[in-house]
């Protein structure tokens, strides 16, 4: 194995202090490297020093065999190393107002910081050659469906969304809403104590939902496979032949879903999509339905785990929503949870602390002039969530989406204007059907030490303690 990065006696500090003195490390291709060490023993100041964000005093840094100390950091961004903070701490210093115009050389990007230009950049329908973080998110994504994102130009993107809209059915209460209800909360009423048993649920619900529950259940399990390789381009490329043959199998499937004679028979989103599809040819239509079902095990669950451990950790707001849903009727799947407010504003409230999609990219297809900023046009631009979020209070306050307007400082994770996500009225009916079985049925807390005021600054990912309490 070549070695990718070495640290010989590296020193670096601040001021008159120096943090790290003496440190050599190696890094070989394809191996992972721990720094271990307490607060404040310099494991940040040597990453630092590493993407030359502090420059090296004195030792050397070298990076695919050419010495990288003394560089700018644009430079050895530029040659692939980067710096990735913990937490929400990217970009630490720039706040909610600033747009922050990062140089890589060979490209630009436009860091969005404002909720202004974020929501004016958004409310625009994309533009010729499409919104992706270019080569990224087309060759992640492309590898799964090429078309089941908003990567495309403006009239497939409008045929498109025009699609998605007339099948997910936004803003109104879903026309197959007791069917999906009902599914939920069957596939609900297994008792769960893991959140591996929490996305298995959301599975089972996702093939009731997309596909009237006539599916291999195989199919839940090799989309979150596939969805895995679209995250990792390295783990792709090591297993790119049996990822192919995943693939292939993955679409042999929907196709044969598809093309059943009754297909249609059962209520689903596939039924609605089989009725309306007439404005897409076939293979476009099966590539849409890959980024509806792994929505559901993906940022669905989430984003249920996130509202369950943030209601548990509130025991007043818990009572009142257990209140709420003892007053909204029986849980037969005949209640339609227009009645449960305090629910959906647990729900919004969870994915705006702890959005459960985290970014979303574009590119200016010309000169734009949004709220007082010129963006000229190929500048890749890019929208993180947690950026928008991190002003708000640490705390978990649900009853400030209860008031008739949103306030305007606040941030929707599933966005507004032209690309604001289709699916979110389907996915919210579909989170509250789910939290009311868990929340009432069984009778389910889930715990963690870390949810306390001020709430951390990330979602703990470890930690959680699944417990029953009447
Ligand atoms: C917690 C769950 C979800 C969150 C937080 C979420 C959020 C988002 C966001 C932020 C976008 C915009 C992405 C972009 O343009 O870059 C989006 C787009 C989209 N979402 Fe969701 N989503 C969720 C679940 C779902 C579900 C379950 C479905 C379908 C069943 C869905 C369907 C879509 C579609 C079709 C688009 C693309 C819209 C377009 O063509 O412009 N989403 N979603």
């Amino acid at each position: 194995m070549s070695t990718l990065l070495r640290l010989d006696e590296l020193e670096a500090g601040y001021g008159d202090l120096t943090a790290v003195s003496g440190v050599s490390l190696e890094v070989r291709q394809g191996e992972a490297v721990a720094l271990i060490g307490s607060n404040g023993a310099g494991k940040t100041t040597t990453l630092r020093a590493i993407t030359g964000l502090l420059p090296a005093r004195g030792g050397r840094v070298e990076f695919e065999g050419a010495r990288i100390d003394g560089l700018g950091s644009a430079q050895i961004v530029a040659r692939g190393i980067a710096h990735v903070p913990e937490g929400r701490q990217l970009f630490p210093t720039l706040t909610v107002r600033e747009n922050l115009v990062l140089n890589l050389g060979v490209k630009k990007l436009l860091l969005v910081g404002s909720r202004e230009l974020s929501r004016a950049i958004l409310a625009e329908a994309p533009a010729i050659s499409g919104l992706s973080a270019g080569s990224l998110k087309r060759s992640a994504v492309g590898f799964l469906a090429t078309r089941a994102l908003t990567i495309s130009d403006d009239e497939d993107w409008r045929r498109r969304r025009a699609f998605n809209e007339g099948v997910l059915e936004p803003d109104r209460t879903h026309e197959l809403a007791p069917k999906f209800i009902r599914c939920t909360l069957e596939a609900f009423a297994t008792p769960v104590s893991s959140v591996t048993e929490l996305r298995a649920a959301m599975g089972r619900t996702m093939l009731g939902v997309v596909f009237g529950g006539k599916a291999p259940a195989q199919l839940v399990g090799d989309i979150e496979k596939l969805f895995g390789l679209v995250q990792s381009p390295i783990k792709r490329a090591l297993t790119a032949p049996c990822a192919h043959r995943l693939r292939e199998r993955f679409y042999r499937t929907l196709r044969a879903r598809w093309s059943e004679e009754n297909a249609g028979a059962e209520p689903s989103l596939l039924l609605m999509a089989y009725r309306r599809g007439a404005a897409l040819d076939g293979t476009e239509l099966i590539e849409q339905i890959p980024h509806w079902m792994f929505t559901f095990t993906g940022s669905a669950t989430d984003l249920l785990v996130r509202t369950l451990a943030l209601i548990s950790s509130a025991p007043v707001i818990r009572a009142r929503v257990l209140t709420e849903l003892r007053e909204a009727g029986p849980l037969d799947g005949a209640c339609d949870f227009a009645a449960t407010p305090l629910l959906e504003a647990c729900c919004i409230e969870a994915a705006h602390l702890y959005p459960p999609v985290t970014r979303t990219f574009h590119r200016a297809a010309r000169d734009m002039n949004l709220a007082g900023v010129r963006i000229p046009p190929d500048m890749e631009i890019v929208h993180l969530f947690p950026l928008f979020t991190s002003s708000e209070p640490g705390r978990f306050d649900p009853d400030r989406w209860m008031q008739s307007a949103v306030p305007g400082s606040s941030f929707d994770p599933f966005l507004g204007g032209a690309r604001r996500c289709p699916g979110r009225t389907l996915i919210l009916l579909v989170c509250k059907a789910a939290l009311a079985s868990l929340l009432v049925r069984q009778q389910l807390v889930l715990e963690s030490s870390q949810l306390r005021s001020p709430l951390p600054q990330a979602f703990p990912g470890r930690g959680l303690h699944f417990g029953r309490e009447p």
